[in-house]
């Protein structure tokens, strides 16, 4: 992962200044890296030992960066990673302009790899997440949404980029076909997980471990998973509290809204659906030999449901 940061490093540099600032700005900001983790546990699990990895580990956080720059514009989100916003340090337009930087440069580099699969896989993602990102905005202010629409926006936007992941160390390890298709399972199992843990920690977490401000889904009318559980099993007051939050949006249905998600079974609901996820991510991945890596893989999966940040 060291190595993974100097290419991310490397690779920001440009000769506008701002593309520089906002880009090592957000970076440095720090962040999880499990996306590049992914691709690096991945190629090992398959015996790769090329550098091609590294690469790829940086392409992933890159278009992550760039999804993230793009989502915090669109979600008026004002805090990220514990700190302000790109957006709220540096505007709307810079911070959407950067993302297009990120996402082209990403191109640039996974060109080098010069394997018309590695470009197609990320290709593919990458639409998928923009597909995923408008399917939602879609959604937004409206209570009506199903828990099949909901689970197939998350798909898209965010386990669409863990599953490209861990296709693309296989791809590199040069698996056999069968074993890249149980880790772009795996992947989309542990993203799929890993948003449903994300949508309720904006309702059960503080802002110090997240890092962002809670409640930020609920101001954009996201009828995330907690809040479509809670109307199905809440009374009908509690269901019409939820709804009329949802369609007006903003900050003032907020603390309603936690007191029913409180006291319905809403957290309870996500949390089982998101460890039947990281159990699916697991048992894809049962046909791999035993390896350190694997054991690795197995432990994200069980992260993407404890975690707390
Ligand atoms: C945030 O992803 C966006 C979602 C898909 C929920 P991460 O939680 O992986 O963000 P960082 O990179 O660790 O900040
Ligand atoms: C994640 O969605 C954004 C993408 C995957 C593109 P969210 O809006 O839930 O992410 P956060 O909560 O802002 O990190
Ligand atoms: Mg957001
Ligand atoms: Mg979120």
């Amino acid at each position: 992962m060291g190595v993974v940061d100097d290419v991310i490093r490397e690779k920001l540099h440009s000769h506008v200044v701002l593309i520089r600032q906002i880009s090592e700005y957000i970076i440095n900001s720090g962040g999880k890296r499990l996306r590049p983790a992914l691709v690096i546990l991945s190629a090992g699990a398959f015996g790769y030992t090329g550098k091609f990895h590294y690469n790829l580990a940086a392409v992933v956080e890159f278009i992550h960066t760039a999804t993230l720059l793009h989502d915090d514009v669109v979600d008026e989100s004002k805090m990220r990673r514990n700190k302000e916003t790109a957006n709220a340090l540096f505007g709307n337009a810079a911070s959407v302009l950067v993302g297009d930087f990120l996402y082209s440069r990403a191109f640039q580099m996974m060109v080098e790899v010069d394997s018309m699969r590695v470009m197609q896989v990320l290709a593919d993602a990458t639409n998928t997440i923009a597909e995923g990102e408008v399917l939602q905005l879609l959604n937004c202010r409206d209570p009506d949404v199903t828990e099949e629409n909901y689970l197939r926006v998350i798909r898209f936007k965010t386990a669409k980029l863990f599953e490209a992941a861990s296709r693309l160390g296989a791809i590199l390890g040069k698996a056999a076909p069968g074993e890249e298709r149980a880790m772009a399972i795996y992947g989309m199992h542990l993203g799929t997980a890993f948003q449903l843990i994300d949508d309720m920690l904006d309702y059960s977490s503080n802002s110090q471990d997240i890092g962002k401000n809670l409640g930020d889904d609920l101001a954009e009318g996201k009828p995330t998973l907690p809040l479509i559980h809670a109307m199905r099993v809440g009374t009908s007051e509690q269901a019409a509290t939820i709804r009329k939050a949802i369609e007006n949006g903003g900050k003032d249905g907020f603390e309603p809204v936690l007191n029913v998600i409180q006291n319905t079974t809403a957290l309870d609901y996500a949390k089982e659906c998101a460890k039947k996820e990281a159990a699916a991510a697991i048992a894809a991945i049962s046909i791999l030999p035993e390896s350190e890596n694997k054991q690795c893989l197995i432990q994200l999966a069980d992260f993407s449901v404890t975690r707390n940040h």
